[in-house]
């Protein structure tokens, strides 16, 4: 018989992030989303997208563009410019100078496919991307002098020595306490793997971030969701969570605050009660967004319980999403233990030079949360006046209700924004929305207004 993974691996569903794929690509390339309901092709099999860019129908003849996009030339059937043979049914050929074409990919089956292949590279294509949640006035000046020190010929320190010194100083946490990951995400991973596993059960609410349940079943243990009711809106109330925990006898449980999408902060009492009413119980504080609370308590206050692992993340904060740097906060005995199974070299050079320069420039953050909050009531304020239902919210995004999120995502990317359907969350009424720029705010919100008939 073939090679085959382990039974709970091959059943495991990849957790959907948010973005949005364009169908109606030949195998091996990728649709890109470009405003307008455009797309451009990404070349993705036989080799790096720039050399030989396959996947032309015969032609046609695809023309490389930056960051490994391709643009189609169509050769055959009269001028260039004409007719543009070549599209699927349901597309379109558009002309674009030198005899280039985009697709537009028409309605339904656009559509159809978004579950399929949620996602899309907003950095190379003009979208305003108002789904992540990360700073969106970008990584301090700093982090870009400290990234040309980064020797990216020689392995890293594997133990981040460096940064985990600086942190230790800069959060008044000792460095035995300390654990440097690739990304939050990681460390979620490797807690998982290190506290539970076959036979175990793993409490999660729900709604809430995806990576959680997803690191349980590659651990192979069973969730637990202890289900926030919409009508409550999506309250957590920690007495009932622990009496649902305690039928469940946990090997973890995992905690999101604020939590993603509701943007609900629960308060030291609530989270002192739950870490003291489960011992033996991993509880995983997950404070990815903390940064952006307005006067967030301590978690460090917690340290003394030596079930608590609290997780933080470098990339929304500091915007570092795409060199991935995270952290825990734990017992020794926690961070000996994840340190064992962590793999060789987790962050890379740039991403420890990078947290160095972040941790070096606090005032960054504090400028830059003084805006984000600006665009965060602008934009609360004005869904509010068009009749939209707000969540109320202690993190830097909201969680909106608008109907049909997919249809609501869809039109305003036909117009150039990208919002979070947050369907993948088990709510496809709602959406989540993070503040950018204040004039991306003030577009935006132009741009809800000229769908919000569309969508009921
Ligand atoms: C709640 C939460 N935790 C952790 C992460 C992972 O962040 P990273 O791996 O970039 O640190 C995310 C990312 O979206 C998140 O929403």
């Amino acid at each position: 018989m073939a090679l085959q993974p382990k039974p709970h691996i091959a059943d495991i569903q990849p957790v959907t992030h948010g973005g949005i794929n364009f169908c109606g690509t030949a195998g091996g390339e990728e649709r890109i989303a470009a405003p307008f309901g455009l797309a451009m092709t990404r070349v993705t099999k036989d080799g790096p997208a720039m050399k030989g860019l396959k996947g032309a129908d015969s032609g046609e003849e695809r023309i490389a563009a930056p960051f490994g996009l391709a643009m189609t030339r169509v050769k055959k059937d009269g001028p260039a410019m004409t007719g543009l043979k070549g599209a699927d049914s349901d597309e379109e050929r558009i002309a674009a100078p030198f005899g280039l074409a985009m697709t537009r990919v028409k309605g339904a089956r656009k559509r159809a496919h978004l579950k399929e292949r949620p996602y899309i590279r907003t950095d190379c294509i003009d979208i305003l991307d108002f789904s992540t949640c990360c700073n969106p006035y970008g990584p301090p000046p700093s982090v870009s002098k400290a990234l040309a020190k980064a020797n990216i010929a020689l392995y890293p320190d594997p133990d981040c020595r460096e940064f985990i010194n600086l942190l230790s100083d800069k959060i008044g946490a000792a460095k035995e306490n300390l654990i440097a990951t690739n990304g939050s995400t990681e460390l979620l991973r490797l807690a998982a793997l290190a506290y539970t596993g076959h036979g175990d059960t793993v409490v999660i609410p729900s709604p809430t971030y995806g990576e959680y349940e997803l690191a349980s079943q590659i651990a192979a243990a069973t969730v637990a969701k202890y289900q926030m009711k919409e009508r409550a809106g999506f309250r957590f109330a920690a007495g009932d969570f622990i009496s649902f925990a305690q039928k469940h006898s946990p090997a973890a449980i995992f905690i999101c605050n604020p939590n993603n999408p509701t943007g609900q902060y629960l308060g030291f009492s609530d989270i002192r009660k739950i870490v003291s009413s489960f011992p033996d119980t991993l509880v995983v504080l997950d404070e990815a967004y903390v940064s952006f609370t307005l006067d967030a308590w301590d978690s460090l206050e917690l340290l003394h319980y030596p079930n608590i692992l609290i997780v933080r993340s470098m990339t929304k904060d500091f915007a570092l999403a795409g060199l991935r740097l995270g952290y825990g906060i734990a017992s020794r005995e926690i961070i000996n233990i994840l340190k064992k199974i962590r793999p060789p070299w987790n962050v890379n050079s740039a991403a420890q030079q990078a947290g160095i320069a972040a941790l070096n420039s606090p005032g960054h953050l504090k400028k830059c949360n003084a805006l984000i909050n600006k665009g965060k009531d602008y934009l609360i304020a004005q869904l509010g006046s068009l009749g939209y239902r707000v969540l109320p919210t202690d993190a830097n995004f909201s969680l909106v209700r608008v109907g049909k999120a997919a249809t609501f995502q869809s039109r305003l990317l036909d117009r150039g924004f990208l919002v979070r359907d947050c369907s993948s969350f088990g709510l496809p009424a709602y959406i989540r929305i993070a503040p950018r720029r204040m004039q991306d705010c003030l577009k935006l919100i132009a741009a809800i207004k000229s769908v919000r008939g569309e969508v009921k």
